[in-house]
């Protein structure tokens, strides 16, 4: 009882990471400046109902309007004391690559240990594995990336902060679960210290998926990626529900929905002590975008459209088990025990694309793949398409693993929508060459 005690004593003191993902355009396309990601920073971290919320994740290193000078999310969250997930974008060519690589050592020289002492971890990549499989390429996203090419971009990441203050920080890549549970994909699980999935229930449209069926669904896509990930740490890089949009399969998106989402997944999340970026605190300025997943409408504001609140929530949830402890700091780990499920055999239907790989998006991606800056389209909030997850390839075996389970419901539809925002970005630096 004393250890129990003292170990859960642990786990509450050490806080996991929460934040926001955070585009670097609006939807018009228009460049996010310092003034802007300073805004939304500080409205996350002074939420109503809500404490915490103090990282961002970002899609890209590079500004928009510009070939390769820093996010000036950087100087913004150094300002008002939020730590980054920084993310380089994978998915634009060797081309765009090598200026995300520019654009994270100029960062390194030009902010030094100021910027160096707040990142949580480096991304290199996001869905772009997922964009790369059929079921994504079905669902319309964009050009995706090859498993080998993720592969080199992380070593090469890693070369490029050796012997800076950032040596050593973790990196991993974020994408859907099902591209995780593809075991053609294991060579990027083997070359990451964590990996990012991204979840999304209401983008699961092969399956039984309206709200009351979201925690299992979370759940079961949780299982699945910590299955594959054999051990290591398992960050939950984008889940939400929207708050207005189109019924997808039995999911309504509403503002009472996405409490219920907020209620059943996220809050037991929290507790657990998992490392978790929410999609998203706001995806509707100027334009709402459908589905729109942002907890603020078109004005940045602190009154959520919905109670965040996690009191009155069930954390103790049937599946959730005990918290697992997760590290902070720099490179805050999560949770890493994998699901009690692990041993499910249920089916694995649509994972669902982002919300950010829409159609317009599917243009720029492939303009950007081949490097030919023409019409740019900002691709400002994507839909989340559903991407399939065939189960068939999950060739996995690792047992069970023993552990806390994540409480919540399996997400197997899953893409960011924030990649929208990171092309607009990326098209803007290509176009700037
Ligand atoms: C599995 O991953 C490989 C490599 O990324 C990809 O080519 C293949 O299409 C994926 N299969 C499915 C069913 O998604
Ligand atoms: C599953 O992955 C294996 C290799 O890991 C590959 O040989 C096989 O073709 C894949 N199956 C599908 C359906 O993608």
């Amino acid at each position: 009882m004393h250890a129990l005690a003292s170990i859960l004593a642990l786990a509450s003191t050490a806080s996991a990471i929460q934040g926001f993902n955070y585009g670097s355009t609006f939807t018009t396309g228009a460049a996010k400046q310092q003034s802007d990601f300073e805004n939304e920073f500080t409205t996350a971290q002074n939420l109503k109902g809500t404490s915490g919320w103090t990282s961002a994740r970002l899609y890209t290193m590079v500004q928009g309007g510009t070939a390769s000078d820093p996010i000036s999310a950087i100087p913004a969250a150094i300002k008002t004391k939020t730590s980054l997930l920084l993310g380089l974008w994978a998915s634009g060519g060797d081309t765009s690559f090598a200026n995300e690589i520019l654009a994270l050592k100029a960062a390194i020289k030009q902010y030094g240990d100021d910027f160096v002492k707040i990142v949580d971890g480096i991304s290199v990549g996001s869905e772009d594995l997922y964009r790369n499989s059929p079921q994504g390429i079905e669902a319309g996203s964009n050009v995706g990336t090859g498993p080998d090419t993720i592969v080199r971009y992380i070593k090469e990441t890693k070369d490029a902060i050796s012997g800076t203050g950032l040596e050593g920080i973790p990196i991993g890549h974020v994408d859907t679960w099902t591209a995780w549970y593809n075991g053609s994909n294991k060579a990027v699980i083997d070359a990451c210290d964590w990996v990012g999935m991204d979840a999304y229930p209401y983008f699961q449209d092969t399956m039984a998926n309206d709200i009351s069926k979201s925690k299992s669904l979370f759940q079961e896509a949780l299982d699945k990626t910590q299955q594959a990930a054999g051990g290591k740490k398992v960050w939950i890089t984008e889940t939400g529900h929207p708050v207005s949009g189109k019924t997808v399969g039995q999911s309504v998106a509403s503002a009472d929905n996405a409490e219920k989402f907020w209620k059943d997944v996220v809050c037991p999340l929290l507790s657990s002590n998992t490392n978790l970026w929410y999609y998203t605190l706001q995806d509707a300025a100027p334009d709402t975008p459908s589905p729109s997943f942002g907890i603020v409408g078109n004005k940045l504001t602190t009154t959520p459209l919905f109670d965040l609140s996690c009191d009155k929530a069930n954390t103790g949830s049937s599946s959730s088990s005990s918290a697992s402890p997760s590290s902070t700091g720099k490179g805050g780990s999560s949770s890493t025990a994998s699901g009690s499920d692990a041993s499910t055999t249920s089916a694995i239907g649509n994972s669902g694309g982002s919300p950010g790989g829409v159609p317009s998006g599917q243009i720029s991606s492939e303009q950007s793949a081949t490097v030919t800056p023409t019409a740019i389209s900002p691709i400002s909030t994507g839909t989340g398409s559903s991407g399939s997850g065939s189960g068939s390839n999950g060739t996995f075996t690792v047992p069970p693993a023993s552990g806390s389970t994540i409480p919540a419901s399996g997400a197997q539809g899953l893409q960011s929508g924030a990649f929208a925002a990171a092309f607009g970005a990326i098209m803007a630096a290509i176009y700037a060459l």
